[in-house]
């Protein structure tokens, strides 16, 4: 059984990862000369980064976010698989599959010289996946943590049939405000939208936010800036192996029932998901693999 104590032992590096029970989830604390970050096992959750160049957090989370088995966090980079969204045919599986409410496996942890932290969790599946989604895969995620954070997320299709895959690596930025960014890099794009019933429209020039926004940019391997006139910094997400992007800010009324923003919360956060959605879903033929990965940085102006 996997313990504090027992990765302690494995991999603990000191202050600069360490490891903490929280209500009987694992959670491994990075704090680097380069970087501050929180990972919970269950889910492969990064909870928050700080490239420590930054006074604010960029992956934001929610005050009230809660930490339980079985439940998804609120905020950080919460990890869709292997489906986005609802599920295709059965409402009653949970949105966004599985993998951000189960145990993964933290199978390799280091420190570089240079002080990145360098972290490989995996998801086998098991009975209780089974159950979910009939299958046999392994989801891999490889998290690679300093000024600049990556983090690639493999899908290995171990068994003797083709899957299809969903995914998104779901993550809430920090912001100043919701209403003094523009994320930029989506222009012309089509795009679902789903507080429209999910009508098929155009991107015109850059996005900014007026009210509850939730749309699957398809087709689509750009490059996303957030920039943030409030906080004077430009938030870089490049991707590879990703054909969506989704935006999501839920505006007050929908925070409100969600419960768990605390109040005003949501103004200072906003999603920018780097996906395979909608018609960009993957098809993985047996003994293949396929990665989504992206990389995020932060500029100052
Ligand atoms: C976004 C979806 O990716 O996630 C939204 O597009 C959804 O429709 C949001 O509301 C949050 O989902 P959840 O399941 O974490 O509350």
């Amino acid at each position: 059984m996997t313990t504090v104590d027992t990765l302690t032992r494995r991999f603990s590096s000191g202050r600069q990862l360490s490891f903490r029970d929280v209500n009987g989830l694992i959670v491994a604390d990075i704090d680097t000369p380069l970087a501050s970050a929180a990972l919970c096992l269950q889910g492969a959750h990064l909870m928050t980064w700080r490239p420590k160049a930054q006074a604010e957090p960029v992956v934001w989370l929610s005050k009230l976010a809660k930490l339980a088995p079985g439940k998804s966090i609120r905020g950080g980079i919460p990890v869709c698989w292997p489906w986005f969204g609802p599920h295709a045919n059965d409402a009653k599986l949970p949105a966004h599959g599985f993998a951000r409410t189960v145990p993964w496996e933290l199978t390799e942890a280091r420190v570089t010289g240079d002080g990145v932290v360098e972290v490989t969790l995996t998801l086998s599946g098991n009975e209780q996946t089974r159950v979910l989604w009939p299958h046999s895969a392994r989801a891999e995620l490889r998290l690679s943590i300093g000024a600049t954070l990556r983090a690639g997320l493999t899908t290995v299709n171990e068994g003797d049939q083709a899957i299809v895959i969903g995914e998104a690596l779901h993550t809430y930025f920090h912001i100043g405000d919701i209403g003094a960014v523009r994320v930029l890099g989506l222009e012309d794009c089509a795009y679902l939208d789903k507080v429209d019933g999910g009508s098929r429209k155009r991107q015109e020039g850059a996005i900014s936010f007026v009210g509850e926004t939730d749309r699957i940019y398809l087709d689509t391997t750009s490059e996303c800036v957030i920039e943030d006139a409030r906080l004077h910094r430009r938030i870089h997400v490049a991707k590879t192996g990703s054909r969506s992007t989704v935006v999501w800010t839920p505006w007050t009324e929908k925070a409100d029932k969600m419960g768990d923003f605390g109040p005003d919360g949501w103004r200072g956060m906003v999603c920018v998901e780097s996906a395979n959605a909608g018609e960009n879903v993957v098809t993985i033929k047996p003994g293949e693999r396929h990665t989504l990965s992206v990389e995020y940085r932060t500029e100052n102006q």
